[in-house]
């Protein structure tokens, strides 16, 4: 049996939030309808989800006696990533010790937090499909890696990668010796912790790429149950997603490989740090296709910025799979109809701005729109999103990239 409490009570369920974004905001407004006590934290005052939380905290999060001092404090049930870069030696410490209970598991936050753990576990540990890679330190390793003879190298065309990065941040593709050392300045620039590692990858010629939503959640015997949303499409651009659709037609032969890598890889990260089953909650696999060959590419232990599609498709978000999932709750990944999302990005540097133009958007049929309430705007920075349904897929995409156009970030 799951007992909820009443907020800002001594009986209350308590949810903490590492990291407050766009996604941090949609997963605490839909706790805050099952009247959960939230807590919002970011790096920075008045994060978009710390406007919706009862309580909002700002510290440095990779920092483990920060982060250690101000979860004693607050004492939440559930603490709950929605970055990478978050210091989770410590959230697994803490775990270990009892304090608190890290979704889906501390281990699975630690081993997505950078690109060498999951990737190490997807290929070496669980075997499955992957681009060829190589972890390099320098632009002579990286080089190295590119030519080792014997089919070893990762060979050309290939995608450079800060270890530590997301986003697409220092994120680039190489078509020939010319560009390797370009390359490694590039991700040594754009890298969120400069320890100057990177990952060369084998670029993969794929028809189309997914993200798989995956929950975790209790079933009706108590034990824990896979589900999974309908396929999600999306076009990225340097990196960085600038459009999603659900559901993107799959032959079922690929369909059944995608879930099978996204069941392996969600089993795998829900095991607790006593190797107990557990791991509660929503998880977005990103997989390459082509034709009926599927490659894993990376996981989110968490919602995903290409499913904020679901905000109009599915009966229940995946911001409300994951509440939901989290609390011990029944979920229901069902499709409700077609729909896309189109990234508003700010276009502008300047804090407090405005948008033109949001209600010649909204007059674009079937759409919805989240302007996440960022303080500041960066020309590429994400601000909002447009969403669209229809009864197909290219209606909705071409709605939604219209509706997306119509609002006009400006600064005042
Ligand atoms: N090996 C590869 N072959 C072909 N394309 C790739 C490869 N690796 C990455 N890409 C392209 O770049 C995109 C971003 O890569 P990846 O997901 O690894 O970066 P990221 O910085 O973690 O992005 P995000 O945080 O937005 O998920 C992928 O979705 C894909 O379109
Ligand atoms: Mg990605």
């Amino acid at each position: 049996m799951t007992t909820l409490g009443t907020p800002l009570s001594p009986h209350a369920t308590k949810v903490m939030l590492l990291g407050s974004g766009e996604l941090g905001k949609e997963v605490l407004i839909a706790l805050q309808r099952l009247g959960v006590e939230t807590i919002a934290v970011d790096r920075y005052d008045n994060a978009p989800g710390q406007q919706v939380a009862h309580h909002a905290r700002t510290i440095t999060m990779s920092d483990p006696a920060q982060l250690k001092a101000l979860i004693e404090t607050e004492r939440p049930h559930l603490v709950v990533p929605e970055i990478e870069a978050i210091a989770t030696p410590m959230l697994e410490e803490l775990e270990a010790a009892g304090t608190v209970r890290v979704i889906p598991t501390a281990r699975a936050a630690r081993l997505t937090m950078d690109r060498e753990g999951i990737r190490v576990l997807a290929a070496e540990t669980l075997g499955l499909p992957t681009s060829p890679y190589k972890f390099c330190n320098s632009l002579e390793e990286l080089q190295a890696a590119i030519d080792a003879g014997n089919g070893k190298g990762v060979g050309y065309p290939c995608i450079v990668k800060p270890v530590m990065s997301s986003s697409g941040k220092g994120q680039s593709k190489i078509d020939g010796p010319a560009d390797v050392a370009k390359a490694w300045d590039y991700a040594m620039a754009g890298g969120r912790v400069s320890h100057g590692r990177v990952i060369v990858e084998g670029f993969i010629d794929f028809d189309y790429e997914i993200t798989q939503l995956t929950v975790r959640s209790v079933g009706a015997d108590g034990q824990i149950v896979t589900h999974f949303c309908d396929p999600i499409g999306h076009v990225q651009v340097s990196g960085d997603y600038v459009e999603s659709w659900q559901p993107h037609p799959m032959h079922p032969t690929a369909l059944e490989k995608s879930r099978q890598i996204a069941k392996a890889v969600t089993d795998n990260l829900g095991e607790g740090f006593d190797g107990k089953p557990s791991g509660l909650g929503l998880f977005g696999v990103e997989l390459f296709v082509k034709g009926d060959q599927v490659w894993f590419s990376e996981v989110s232990p968490r919602p995903h910025d290409t499913g904020l599609v679901t905000l109009c498709t599915q009966h229940q978000s995946e911001f409300e799979l994951h509440a939901r999932a989290i609390l011990g709750l029944p979920v229901d990944t069902s499709l409700r109809n077609p729909g896309a999302s189109a990234v508003i990005y700010g276009g502008v540097e300047a804090q407090g701005i405005v948008f033109d133009g949001v209600d010649e958007a909204l007059a674009v049929p079937g759409t919805d729109l989240r302007l996440f309430g960022k303080p500041e705007s960066f020309a590429r920075r994400r601000m909002g999103v447009a969403l669209a349904r229809a009864a197909d897929v290219d209606t909705a995409r071409s709605n939604a990239k219209l509706a997306a156009s119509k609002v006009r970030p400006r600064s005042v």
